[in-house]
Formats: C-alpha cells, sequence, structure tokens
C-alpha cells in the first residue's frame, strides 16, 4: 500500500515535471524581434507582418526566433465596456496574430501597469483582467509589461515609503501575471522596471519568464558594454523559465561596427540573455544575418542547463567570462574593452580543464589548439573571441 502511494506520487511528480517542461514557453531564453529598437513609436502592422516575413526567409526561424513582438505605440482607445483596441496602425490584431502563426512564429505585445505606457498610450491600470482576456482572444504568446507611469500611482499611494512603493509595484505585476494566467493561454510574461528593487530576487515569485535589469540600451557600443560588462552578481537568479534581461539588441541597427555587434552577440549569450532582434529584418545585410544566425553562439544562448555566465578574469581593459554548459563544456568570451587590439591568453588549467581540451573558436567556426595548456588570441579593438571548451 505504502509503495503504491509513493510509485503513484512518483509517477504524478514525473509527469508533472515533464508537462511542465512542454508547456513552459521560456524553459530556455526566448528569442525572436521586438518593433522598438528600429521603428519606436512608427511601427505598424506592415512592418510587424514584413518582419514575420523576413524571420522566415532569411533564414532566423530556422535558427530558433520565433517571437515577433510589438512594442508600445500600438494602442488605441478603451470602449464604453473597457476593452481596449489598437489605433489605425494596427486594423485587426486577430487578423495579424494569425498571420503570424500561420507562419509558424508567435505574436508578443506590450502594455504597463500605468495609466499611460511610456509614450503615453493607454495602460492596463485597472484593466488587467480585460486587457489579459483582450489578449489571449487575440492569440497573444508574449507580454511586455512596463512599469513607466505606474511609478507615479506607487509615489501618490506611498507618499515617501519606498518600501511600500516597491510592494505595489510587485502587487501589480502579479496581478497582470494572474490575469494572464486565468485565461489559460501560455503567454510569456516579461517584467519590464529596469531593475529596480533588485527585481531579480522577486521576479520569478510574480510569474515572470524574464526582467529587465538596466534601463534602456541604445545603438553603441559605450551603452551596450555598460549594461553588458555590468550584469555581474545576478547568475544565481535566472534559470530555465526565468531571465535576467539585459535589453533587447541592436545588431544591424549601424551604430557599432562588426566587432562590436559580435562582442553584443557573444556577451548576451554568455549572459543568457533573451535574443531579440531590434532591426528592420526585411533590409538586413549579409553581415548582420550571419551574426544573428550564427548557430554555435545560439547554441552557447540556448544551453539547457541554464547557467547565466560570469566574468572569471579581468586585466586592464580585458575581461574573460566563462558559461557552464551541458555536458561539463564551458563556453568562454575573451573580450577586449579597449580601443587597441590585444592579446588575450586563456590559461586552461586555471578554468578547471586539461591541457588537451577541445577549443573550438565560434566566430571563426573552426577548431584550435592550445599550447602547454595556454590558448592566445589577438583580439580586435571592442572585439571578442569567443570559444566553447569541451574535455
Ligand atoms: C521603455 C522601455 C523600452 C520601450 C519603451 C517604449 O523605455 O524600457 O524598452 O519599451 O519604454 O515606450
Amino acid at each position: 500500500m505504502r509503495r503504491t502511494t509513493l510509485v503513484l506520487t512518483a509517477f504524478v511528480f514525473l509527469a508533472h515535471a515533464a508537462s511542465a517542461s512542454a508547456t513552459n514557453p521560456a524553459a530556455v531564453p526566448p528569442m525572436g524581434w521586438n518593433s522598438w529598437n528600429h521603428f519606436a513609436g512608427k511601427v505598424d502592422d506592415a512592418d510587424v507582418r514584413a518582419a514575420a516575413d523576413a524571420m522566415v526567409s532569411s533564414g532566423m526561424k530556422a535558427a530558433g526566433y520565433v517571437y515577433v513582438n510589438i512594442d508600445d505605440t500600438w494602442e488605441g482607445q478603451r470602449d464604453a465596456q473597457g476593452f481596449i483596441h489598437p489605433n489605425s496602425k494596427f486594423p485587426d490584431m486577430k487578423a495579424l496574430a494569425d498571420y503570424v502563426h500561420s507562419k509558424g512564429l508567435k505574436l508578443g505585445i506590450y502594455s504597463s501597469p500605468g495609466p499611460r505606457t511610456c509614450a503615453g498610450y493607454p495602460g492596463s491600470y485597472g484593466h488587467e483582467q480585460q486587457d489579459a482576456q483582450t489578449y489571449a482572444d487575440w492569440g497573444i504568446d508574449y507580454l511586455k509589461y512596463d512599469l513607466c507611469s505606474f511609478d507615479g500611482i506607487m509615489r501618490k499611494q506611498a507618499p515617501n515609503n519606498l518600501e511600500q512603493q516597491n510592494q505595489l509595484m510587485i502587487a501589480a505585476y502579479r496581478r497582470m501575471h494572474d490575469a494572464l494566467a486565468a485565461t489559460g493561454r501560455p503567454i510569456v510574461f516579461s517584467l519590464c522596471q529596469y531593475g529596480r528593487d533588485d527585481v531579480w530576487k522577486w521576479g520569478a515569485s510574480v510569474g515572470g519568464n524574464l526582467w529587465r535589469t538596466t534601463g534602456d540600451i541604445n545603438d553603441t557600443y559605450q551603452r551596450m558594454a555598460d549594461i553588458g560588462f555590468n550584469q555581474l552578481g545576478r547568475a544565481e537568479y535566472a534559470g530555465p523559465g526565468h531571465w535576467n534581461d539585459p535589453d533587447m539588441l541592436e545588431v544591424g541597427n549601424g551604430g557599432m561596427t562588426y566587432d562590436e555587434y559580435k562582442t553584443h552577440m557573444s556577451l548576451w549569450a554568455i549572459l543568457a540573455a533573451p535574443l531579440l532582434a531590434g532591426n528592420d529584418l526585411s533590409q538586413m545585410s549579409a553581415q548582420t544575418l550571419s551574426i544573428l544566425t550564427n548557430r554555435d553562439v545560439i547554441a552557447i544562448d540556448q544551453d539547457p542547463l541554464g547557467e547565466q555566465g560570469s566574468r572569471a578574469f579581468a586585466v586592464g581593459m580585458t575581461e574573460i567570462w566563462t558559461r557552464p554548459l551541458v555536458h561539463g563544456a564551458l563556453a568562454v568570451g575573451l573580450f577586449n574593452r579597449d580601443q587597441g587590439a590585444h592579446s588575450i591568453t586563456l590559461d586552461l588549467h586555471a578554468i578547471g580543464f586539461p591541457p588537451h581540451a577541445t577549443l573550438r573558436d565560434l566566430w571563426a567556426h573552426q577548431d584550435v589548439s592550445a599550447a602547454n595548456g595556454r590558448y592566445t588570441a589577438i583580439v580586435p579593438p571592442h572585439g571578442v573571441v569567443m570559444l566553447k571548451v569541451t574535455r
């Protein structure tokens, strides 16, 4: 009798675990595209359809990209019953979702817990249930929920009490998560409040699948590097289903060099960051596409172990970052943050590998060899050499 109960319990547990991993839409960091970095307030239905088309025709879908996310400025007015409608840039959201789904992709949308979004459009304040149901009815698969004007509500409701303000913020995120869950549709929940109140410590507890850890990125090496190289101390909070989000990619938007964009992509992969392209997919160069679809680097980002990497060594303006991977392998980024080239040496012993470990250069797509247990590369200004080390 006791044994039957145990076996049954084990069975129920296993069945539950299996169904959780089958249904968890963020078991690995979400990959896709978001309209904001390139289109900002101009995005419309045609742009989103073009992004979906290009995601398929360029080979990005085949490389793992799946979410097509509309950011701010799609929102129109609420009707007499309080239901939100898109503005004239998006004539039929359900038809758009059907189109995106017909390509084997998923559609994401954006809102705020406040009365207004950051661009001043209607937010979900007081309409959380209705909005969640509307998104589910349209066929939405992903929601970015951006604090924006809710900050004002927090300050008004709890003046001079930061702790209470934070509790209001946490409750607001939980409210939307519960509303999404109540629809029964799996919808990835992306928290955006710029890393306030150590969100990585509570983001998962309110159902967040990812949470922004910083203010907005922009298309400069300086900003990208400031964000990316300052993600230390948060790795322990990331894992399957819940990820730190250092913001969306700028690859292909024109403000950085080829080496700088490779640094961006490599660093985000080591950070187990969501990979949301932010460029115009319908206009991208072969070079941009080659960065975004580097399957060796994507495989690092999507490694099923889900362990976020960290800085292992720093000497002057050079840094070595590592990320543990399945089967005891290690991703290694040799980063040069300086404006001139530097030689960087990786000592295999120092990262716990034997001198004969196998090294693969993930941008050159070739195996390279260490000499006496050390591998030295000349890394260009603001550039990277990214390796996968296996025993
Ligand atoms: C905030 C977010 C950005 C973007 C804009 C839209 O600034 O951090 O990622 O969503 O709002 O208004």
